[in-house]
């Protein structure tokens, strides 16, 4: 990358669910840009292993260890991630997932309210208190993005996602659960 200014150079990342999947990729991308990259996941020897691989690439990258649905461990996350490197400038909200990791229901009729409140914690209420907890910094700052990974049952439906159509696009989901 000689001779190519990184786009994230002097930035400060947090990538949420960075433990595995999509969030260690993000990690990784983001630190190849040039950003100081915060790895937070409920899964401690996740995040620690992103943060690991990253530093192994010559990147600057901590390990987080919170459960983002609780609103205590996300304003020590964020604090953490504040006095690392005094600010946060990109918050990507990935974590969370769909109905195979948050709830065993596959039809309309086979959801309930137990699998329902653990798909909305994982992938709603994480990104609003995230959100919440790095918003005032960003603004201090006068510079901030964030980022908020959906799905393409976003988009179309999903006939063994029921929850996570209904949760991320009412419309569509009332639409081919009618028909
Ligand atoms: N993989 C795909 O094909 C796909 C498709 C569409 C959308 N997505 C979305 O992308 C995101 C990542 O998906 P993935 O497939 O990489 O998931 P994954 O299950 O591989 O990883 C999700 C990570 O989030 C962490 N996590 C979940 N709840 C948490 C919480 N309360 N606090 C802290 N960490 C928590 C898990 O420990 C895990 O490490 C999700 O939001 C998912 O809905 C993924």
């Amino acid at each position: 990358m000689s001779g190519v200014t990184p786009r994230f150079g002097g930035r400060v990342a947090v990538v949420t669910g960075a433990g595995a999947g999509l969030g260690a990729l993000y990690v990784a991308a983001l630190a190849r840009e040039g950003a100081a990259v915060g790895a937070v996941d409920r899964d401690a020897a996740g995040a620690e292993r992103t943060a690991a691989a990253t530093r192994a690439a010559g990147r600057e990258c901590r390990a987080v260890t919170a459960d983002l649905a609780r609103a205590d461990e996300v304003a020590r996350m964020a604090e953490a991630a504040l006095g690392w490197q005094g600010r946060i400038d990109v918050l990507v909200n990935n974590a969370g997932g769909g109905s195979s990791e948050t709830a065993s229901a596959t039809t309309l009729a086979e959801e309930d309210a137990a699998s329902w409140d653990a798909l909305v914690d994982a992938n709603v209420k994480t990104a609003f208190l995230c959100t919440r907890a790095v918003a005032e910094a960003m603004k201090r700052a006068r510079y901030g993005r964030i980022v908020n990974v959906s799905s393409r049952a976003a988009r179309v439906n999903v006939a063994d996602q029921s929850a996570e159509c209904k949760l991320i696009a009412p419309d569509d989901f009332l639409e081919g659960t009618a028909g």
